[in-house]
């Protein structure tokens, strides 16, 4: 039988409360640390969660009880704690994003693919109602060829500033202006899941400079990274032929919803996304000049919000932009997979957190390639990185290093069942 795991989670900070429960919960879990370089917040949730304190990320490497780690450090830090773990022979969870540098992304691949260690990263976008509904539905065949598509991730510098603050201090500035396309997998990812073995091979990207907040993009020593741009425009050349378009946006006068596809075309159907409601149109196989369009929104919104869009619409989108729906899945999202040791913990980013952690526990205890393995989410974060360089250079086309599939000898888990 397999080993238990003993996980640490590293970084007590605002998103990791949602995960420490549900690590505590999962069957295969035998024990819960937690750490971080402030100690008080270490205790508190030593306290809030009953589970015991190690002081440092060096203590935790060389352990001989700790045999996973689970990254919820700043989003720069991730590639060389992941690299360190690796080496250290621990299997790792990651919050997003991967890495902030090619290199790091092609070592982690490298180190998983000689260890056999897991790697799973907790990417919100790849289990988003939109994503699974699209990912069922061209598995099916209702696109036919995927031709276009569009996805953004919004979310404005104003509303991140309480996050940047509270570990950065006084200099948060430095580090909130990191690029955008630092952060792409959540709109990259909900496009190119959707077509499991597609990637990007070529980008042209476009930066925006024209931001009021000068404090924290510029390249006068604003941020840490000589970014100019609070948002980025990408159009991606997908390995079937396809194109893509995402931005992510960092000065916008939009908070929800706040990661999604608005459009999804193939030649032989389309989806579209606006606000709140969710439409897929297909030839009429008996009259194919005629369009079949469908309303598909109940099957995408969490019941809670679509009993509001039927009831009134207008004041459903508003609750919808200040937060309603955020904790809860959606009908076409697999729940029935869940570990019921997970029933009634707190979820979110639409009831995608329980699905991130029972991948990752799966992908520990069957030996198999979590659904976001590092192939696959090298394929979802490499192309913002490329597409940063590209915006830089005033547009320029720029060939997407590609990792490739997954080694052939090692089998993927299931997204959609147990
Ligand atoms: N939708 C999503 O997937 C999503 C949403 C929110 C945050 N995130 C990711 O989660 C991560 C954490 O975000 P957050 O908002 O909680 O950040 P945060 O700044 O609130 O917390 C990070 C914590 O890590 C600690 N830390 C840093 N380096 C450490 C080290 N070497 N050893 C021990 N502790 C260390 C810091 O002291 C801090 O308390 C980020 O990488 C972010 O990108 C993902």
């Amino acid at each position: 039988m397999k080993e238990k795991m003993k996980i640490a989670v590293v970084g007590c900070g605002r998103f990791s409360p949602f995960f420490v429960p549900l690590f505590k919960a999962d069957p295969i879990v035998e024990e819960v640390y937690v750490c971080d370089k402030r100690r008080e917040r270490a205790e508190k949730f030593a306290k809030d969660f009953d589970v015991k304190i190690i002081d440092t990320y060096e203590e935790i490497l060389e352990s001989k009880e700790i045999n996973a780690v689970a990254v919820f450090t700043q989003r720069f830090t991730h590639g060389e704690m992941v690299i360190r773990a690796l080496k250290a022979g621990k299997h790792v969870y990651s919050s997003v994003p991967c890495a902030v540098k090619v290199e790091e992304i092609k070592e982690i691949a490298r180190l998983v693919e000689e260890t056999r260690l897991t790697y799973s990263m907790g990417e919100t976008g790849f289990y988003r109602a939109p994503a699974c509904f699209l990912r069922k539905e061209f598995e099916k065949g209702t696109f036919g060829r995927f031709t276009y598509a569009e996805a953004q991730y919004n979310h404005d510098i104003r509303n991140m500033e309480q996050s940047f603050r509270s570990s950065g201090g006084e200099d948060w500035k430095k580090f909130a202006g990191i690029p955008p396309f630092f952060y792409p997998s959540h709109s990259t990812s909900m496009i190119l899941s959707a077509m499991p073995g597609v990637y990007a091979k070529r980008v042209v990207a476009l930066g925006f400079k024209g931001s009021e907040r000068t404090d924290i993009y510029g390249t006068d020593g604003q941020n840490d990274y000589d970014n100019p741009f609070s948002n980025e425009t990408m159009l991606l050349e997908l390995s079937n032929g396809g194109i893509a378009r995402v931005s992510e946006n960092r000065c916008v006068g939009w908070v929800a919803p706040e990661t999604y596809i608005t459009q999804f075309y193939g030649d032989s159907a389309g989806y579209e996304f606006s606000v709140a409601r969710h439409s897929l149109s297909r030839w009429n196989p008996e009259d194919d000049h005629k369009i079949l369009m469908k309303d598909v929104t109940d099957q995408i919104q969490p019941k809670s919000v679509y009993d509001l869009i039927t009831n009134d619409y207008n004041d459903a989108i508003q609750q919808i932009a200040t937060g309603v729906g955020w904790y809860d899945a959606a009908p076409v999202q697999p729940t029935d997979r869940i570990p019921k040791e997970y029933a009634g913990i707190h979820n979110g980013h639409n009831g995608t957190h329980h699905f991130l952690i029972d991948d990752f526990c799966r992908a520990y205890e069957t030996g198999k390639l979590s659904p976001t393995n590092i192939w696959a989410v090298a394929r979802y974060n490499i192309p913002g990185l490329i597409a940063h360089e590209s915006a830089l250079a005033g547009g320029i086309p720029m060939e997407i290093p590609d990792l490739g599939n997954p080694p052939e000898d090692w089998e993927v888990l299931s997204w959609d069942k147990r």
